[in-house]
């Protein structure tokens, strides 16, 4: 099939009601998947939903904590009844976190590693239910150059996002006799409102500093994302799995 035209087949985002997952919605929309917007921030889910059904799109927007194991299969069971199948995952929910690593608590560890790893793992197999069945489908997990690189006051965050790019290795060799294809994305340097949000915090420095140590010079947009996201969810994409696609401006070689 050409680029750009694609099956209308159902695809789920998680934290597509911001950022990174909010451009992807727009982007799977654009090229013809029907979407489902699932997220914590349930209005933002439904804006999102509602805005695309605008222009045409089919489209569903619901809430739901990817850390909430039985909210996660009603989520998808509900997509399944109004939507079709799941055939498309994209797993954008996530939460940065920033500490010196001697002031990780317990608790804040478990919490980082909960939303962003066993978020990603909860969605994962809720959808494979359906592609396993269909014999065909695209998981595409958005993970972090902070995995790649290490970072000093993201271990936890890291070492879950880590987690979350062996966790797609490990579906793309026990899912390929399915048809099904497993990829991480691990952007760097996006301007969305979760960098906002830390440079607000003194976590992050302000933009020109960050354009600065970024080879093309300049932060991604979530649109950055979304193409390559889109890109590994296309029909044509069916021969890359298990593989990790940087968009960061080549920060990480
Ligand atoms: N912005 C960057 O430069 C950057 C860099 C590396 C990795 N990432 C990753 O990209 C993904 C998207 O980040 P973003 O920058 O677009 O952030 P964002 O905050 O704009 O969007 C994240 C979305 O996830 C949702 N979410 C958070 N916790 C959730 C939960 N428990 N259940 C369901 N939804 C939840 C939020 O409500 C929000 O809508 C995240 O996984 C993030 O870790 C971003």
């Amino acid at each position: 099939m050409a680029p750009g035209r694609e099956q209308p087949r159902v695809a789920v985002v998680t934290g597509g009601a911001s950022g990174i997952g909010e451009a992807v919605c727009r982007h799977l929309a654009a090229a013809g998947r029907k979407v489902a917007v699932l997220d914590l921030d349930g209005a933002g889910a439904m804006r999102v939903a509602d805005e695309l059904g605008a222009d045409g799109h089919e489209t569903l927007g619901l809430e739901v904590d990817v850390t909430d194991r039985p909210g996660i299969d009603e989520a998808f069971g509900e997509v399944r009844a109004r939507l079709g199948p799941t055939q498309i995952l994209v797993t954008s929910a996530g939460m940065v976190a920033f500490d010196d690593f001697a002031g990780i608590t317990p608790e804040r560890w478990q919490r980082v590693v909960d939303v962003n790893l066993t978020g990603t793992f909860h969605a994962c197999q809720a959808a494979l239910v359906d592609m396993v069945a269909a014999r065909w489908g695209r998981i595409v997990t958005i993970s972090s150059s902070s995995a790649q690189r290490g970072s000093p006051r993201n271990a936890h965050y890291a070492a879950a996002k880590g987690g979350v790019i062996v966790l797609t290795k490990s579906l793309a060799r026990a899912y390929a006799p399915h048809g099904i294809t497993a990829n991480s994305i691990p952007p760097s340097g996006i301007e969305t409102p979760m960098q906002h949000r830390s440079q607000g915090r003194g976590d992050l420095p302000g933009n020109e500093v960050i354009a600065s140590n970024i080879p093309l010079g300049r932060l991604g947009t979530p649109d950055d994302v979304a193409v390559a996201a889109t890109f590994l969810a296309s029909e044509g994409a069916g021969f890359i799995t298990g593989q990790v696609l940087g968009v960061n401006g080549g920060s990480v070689l």
